[in-house]
């Protein structure tokens, strides 16, 4: 697989970084993961947009955030996939170890990766998923997708020895989104979801989803879901770029509904595939 390093287009294998570099040393760095459908990425532009708002709030000065499509796409021609993942990391770049942003400034170094993925196994969404609920331990800038993902990290894990699909956070009583997806949930027929704010990532599948919602006439809420009132959710699923639109059966063991996959989390599973189809 070649992959794209610093403007070098090299063998996975020989792609090398400094020992000083800042996403090493202190996560100082961003990153964006974009699925390619068809051999097509999905929605690039709002994954561009989302990795330029992260760098200007890291104050991060990277100049090429616009030429990342045309990096991505021929990766994809040159590795010869259809069905996958882009991986994007940039970093302030490798300077001698110090808290404070290094003078002079170093180049950030830019990571470009892709990945064959088509997606979970059918039966995950056909059958639902199970999640476990975890404390939020995590920073108060969950919206920018820093590469410092220690908690969700320790939070997947926790799910995997669970037998889980997901960990999904819990702050001050209320489930907000999961280790690597959104959390959607449908209360009364209306889809209800965190407010896209500083607590959560603003996912691109998020927003795509509750624009299908809207487009179906499904009525949109965002507002808390809390950990109580799960009992009495009708349906609940994840939104992500690897999950996509994927119901949940169980939360920590409790049926969701009768543990089916709900008819609203179906419609809306159905018209995101039809999006990518
Ligand atoms: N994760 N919330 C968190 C904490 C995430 O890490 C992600 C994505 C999402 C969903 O965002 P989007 O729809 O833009 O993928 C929500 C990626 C896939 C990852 O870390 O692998």
């Amino acid at each position: 697989m070649l992959v794209y390093l610093n403007g070098k287009y090299v063998p996975h294998e020989d792609a090398r970084i400094s020992v000083d570099d800042r996403g090493f040393l202190f996560a100082d760095g961003v990153y964006e993961v974009v699925r390619v459908y068809r051999g097509r990425l999905f929605r690039m532009g709002d994954h561009v947009e989302r990795m330029r708002r992260g760098l200007d709030a890291l104050r991060i000065g990277f100049d090429g955030v616009d030429g990342l499509g045309t990096i991505a796409e021929r990766l994809l021609a040159e590795n010869g996939l259809d069905e996958a993942t882009v991986y994007i990391q940039v970093t302030r770049g490798a300077s001698p170890r110090a808290h404070a942003f290094p003078t002079p400034t170093p180049a950030p170094t830019v990571y470009v990766a892709t990945r064959p993925f088509g997606g979970y196994p059918p039966e995950y969404a056909e059958q639902g998923v199970t999640t476990i609920t975890v404390p939020d331990t995590r920073w108060s800038r969950c919206d920018v997708k820093s590469v410092a993902l220690l908690p969700n990290v320790l939070a997947n894990q926790q799910a995997k020895e669970a037998g889980a699909f997901e960990a999904l956070f819990v702050r001050d009583g209320v489930v907000i989104e999961g280790s690597l997806s959104n959390l959607l949930g449908v209360i009364d027929g209306t889809v209800v979801t965190y407010p896209a704010c500083n607590y959560i990532l603003p996912g691109i599948t998020r927003a795509v989803t509750l624009e299908l919602a809207r487009a179906l006439g499904i009525p949109v809420r965002e507002g808390p879901i809390r950990l109580e009132e799960l009992h009495r959710v009708e349906e609940l699923f994840l939104s992500g770029t690897t999950t996509e639109v994927m119901p949940i059966a169980r939360v920590d063991g409790r049926l969701i509904g009768d543990g089916r996959p709900g008819p609203i989390t179906r419609r809306l599973r159905e018209a995101f595939r039809e999006l990518t189809a």
